[in-house]
C-alpha cells in the first residue's frame, strides 16, 4: 500500500497576537528513504579548560558519585539525551597529543605543557583507557581523533593496534598489562583535526598526500573495521573539499570534515557577549548561524562531483556559537554562559542536519561540558543543565527515525533593513509511527500561527513540548538552574483535519503526531 501523505502548513497572514505571516510545509512520506543518522547529534570533549579535568574527570575528593574519578550525575544527563558519541582528544589539543603519554600507572605517565589551552600541565590522568570507560558508561560511540600534525605515521598506527588488534604482538600486550585484554574496537578514528590551522598549517594538496599515507596505515583489523575521518575545510574553504575529493583516495575515506562555529559579531576579535547582547545582535548572530545551510549545501555540492552516491559523510565535527569568555575567567578555558540565543542556535542548526540527513551522517557540538557552547556546566559539585542541553533532549525523538522531506516557505524576521526567514522546522517518523515535527520560531518579538492541512496522514492526537523563556538573554544558574527547561506546549490542537499551532516568540516547540 503506498503511503504517501503531505503535510501544508500554513501561518496566516492576518492579524493574530502581535502579527502572523505565510509559510507552507509539505511533508512527504513516499520519498523519504533516509534516515537522520543518530550520530548527527554527537559530541565533542577536548582537554580543554574543565571540559575533562573538573568536567568528566574529577578531584577524588569532590563530593559526588563518581566511577573511578568520571562524574556520574553528568553521565547520567548525557544518558537521557541519548548521545550516540563523544569525540576525544581534540580539536587541537589532538595534534600534540602523543598517547602512550596517557596509558599504564597514573602516577608513571609523563607530564606535559597544553600548549593550545591556557598554558596548563596536563597530568595525563585521562588517557585512552580512561576514555574509552566513559564512553562504556555513556553507551556511545568513542570517536578518537589521532594526531597527524605533530604525530608520526607510527605512533597513529601504534594507537589503532592497541585499540583494535585481538591478537598477540608486542602492543597489544601493553594493553593487556593495562588491564584490558579485549580490544576495545574503536570505530570512529579522525586522521587529525583542523590540519589547515592548529592541525600542522598544512595545503589541502598536501593534507590530502598526508591522509592517505596515515590512512593506509592505520588498520582495519578482524571484527574491527575503521571508519576514518579526514580533516576538512575551515567554514568557506571550498577549495579544501574540492582539493581532498579529486586526490584522496576515496575508497579509504568514511568521511570529511566541516568545522563552522557561529560568532554573534562576525569577528575572532570581540566576538560578542554570551549573555549580555542586543536584538540586533542576536538577529547578526542568527543570521551567522543560518550560514551553516549554504555550507552544508555548498561543500555537499563539491562531494557530489567526485561523490555522486554519497559514500563520504559530511562529518560537522564541531559545530556552535563562539562568544567571548565569561569576565574573570582564562581566557584559554573558553568558558562562556549558555542563554536561550544558545538553544535558537542548537534547534535551528540540528534542523538543518537533519534537512541534509543525506550526506551530514554525523556531527559533534563544542563542546560537551564546561566549553563553548556547553550541554552542561559545572560548579565544583554543583552543575547544570543548558538550554543547549534541552534542545538535544527535545530533538533525540530524531536519532536513527525516517526522514521527512520538508518544503517550507518561511514568514521573515525583519530586523532594520535585513531579513532572515523566522522559522525553520524539520520532521522525522520513528519505528512506532510517531512523526516528529521541530520547529524554531527565531522572531524575537512575533509568534507564528501555523495552519497545517493533514492529507493522507492518519493520526488522532497531537502532543507537544516546548522550549522558550522571556528574554533572549536569559540563563541557567546555579542559583537557579530551572529557568529555562521543556515545558508541555498546549499551543496546538486538531480542528478538522488541521493541525493548527501558535508558535511564540523565540521559542522551540516539537510536535508528536500520533
Ligand atoms: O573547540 C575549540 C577549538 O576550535 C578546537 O580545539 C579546534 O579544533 C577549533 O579551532
Amino acid at each position: 500500500m503506498k503511503k504517501l501523505f503531505s503535510l501544508l502548513i500554513l501561518a496566516t497572514s492576518v492579524s493574530y497576537g502581535y502579527c502572523q505571516s505565510v509559510a507552507t510545509i509539505s511533508i512527504n512520506n513516499d520519498n523519504s528513504k533516509l534516515t537522520i543518522s543518530r550520530h548527527i547529534y554527537g559530541q565533542f570533549s577536548e582537554h580543554l579548560g574543565h571540559c575533562i579535568y573538573g568536567g568528566f574527570w574529577v578531584d577524588p575528593k569532590l563530593a559526588v558519585a563518581k566511577q573511578d574519578r568520571i562524574r556520574l550525575d553528568i553521565v547520567d544527563a548525557l544518558k537521557k539525551i541519548k548521545i550516540p558519541n563523544l569525540r576525544w582528544p581534540g580539536g587541537c589539543f589532538a595534534d600534540e597529543y602523543h598517547w602512550r603519554d596517557g596509558i599504564g600507572p597514573r602516577t608513571q605517565r609523563p607530564k606535559m605543557v597544553n600548549t593550545n589551552w591556557g598554558g596548563i600541565v596536563e597530568d595525563n590522568s585521562f588517557g585512552t583507557h580512561e576514555f574509552l570507560e566513559l564512553c562504556g558508561l555513556l553507551k556511545c560511540e568513542p570517536y578518537i581523533s589521532a594526531n597527524v600534525g605533530s604525530g608520526t605515521v607510527e605512533e597513529m598506527s601504534k594507537w589503532v593496534e592497541y585499540l583494535n588488534f585481538d591478537g598477540e604482538s608486542p602492543t597489544t600486550a601493553i594493553r593487556k598489562l593495562n588491564g584490558h585484554p579485549a580490544p576495545f574496537k574503536v570505530s570512529f578514528l579522525g586522521v587529525g583535526n583542523e590540519s589547515w590551522g592548529c592541525g600542522g598549517s598544512m595545503t589541502p594538496q598536501f593534507y590530502t598526500d598526508q591522509f592517505r599515507r596515515y590512512a593506509t596505515y592505520a588498520r582495519n583489523y578482524p571484527g574491527a573495521p575503521l571508519k576514518k575521518i579526514a580533516s576538512g575545510a575551515n567554514s568557506f574553504d571550498y577549495n579544501w573539499t574540492e582539493t581532498f575529493m579529486k586526490n584522496a583516495s576515496l575508497g579509504m575515506v568514511w568521511g570529511l570534515t566541516l568545522h563552522y562555529y557561529t560568532i554573534p559579531t562576525g569577528s575572532w576579535g570581540d566576538k560578542g557577549s554570551a549573555t549580555n547582547f542586543s536584538e540586533q545582535e542576536y538577529f547578526a548572530t542568527m543570521k551567522n548561524c543560518l550560514k551553516m545551510e549554504e555550507l552544508v549545501t555548498k561543500h555537499g555540492a563539491i562531494m557530489d562531483k567526485y561523490d555522486p552516491e554519497k559514500k563520504v559523510a559530511m562529518v560537522v565535527d564541531e559545530w556552535g556559537i563562539w562568544t567571548n569568555v565569561e569576565p574573570g575567567t582564562n581566557a584559554g578555558f573558553l568558558f562562556q554562559q549558555n542563554s536561550l540565543r544558545d538553544a535558537l542556535i542548537a534547534g535551528t542548526t540540528l534542523n538543518i542536519f537533519n534537512n541534509h540527513c543525506d550526506r551530514v551522517k554525523m556531527a559533534n557540538l563544542a563542546q560537551s561540558i564546561n566549553v563553548l557552547q556547553a550541554l552542561i556546566l559545572t560548579d565544583k559539585e554543583k552543575m547544570l543543565l543548558t538550554p543547549t542541553y534541552h534542545v538535544f533532549d527535545l530533538y533525540k525523538v530524531h536519532q536513527d527515525a525516517k526522514y521527512l522531506p520538508i518544503k517550507l516557505n518561511s514568514p521573515d524576521y525583519v530586523e532594520g533593513n535585513d531579513k532572515i526567514p523566522a522559522l525553520n522546522v524539520s520532521a522525522s517518523i520513528d519505528s512506532n509511527k510517531a512523526i516528529h515535527i521541530s520547529l524554531v520560531n527565531l522572531d524575537a518579538n512575533k509568534s507564528i500561527r501555523i495552519r497545517t492541512e493533514l492529507k493522507d496522514l492518519k493520526w488522532s492526537t497531537i502532543s507537544g513540548q516546548i522550549l522558550t523563556s522571556n528574554k533572549l538573554t536569559d540563563i541557567n544558574t546555579f542559583e537557579n538552574p530551572g529557568k529555562l527547561k521543556i515545558a508541555g506546549f498546549s499551543g496546538a490542537k486538531r480542528e478538522g483535519n488541521e493541525l493548527v499551532a501558535d508558535l511564540p516568540a523565540h521559542s522551540i516547540v516539537v510536535l508528536e503526531l500520533k
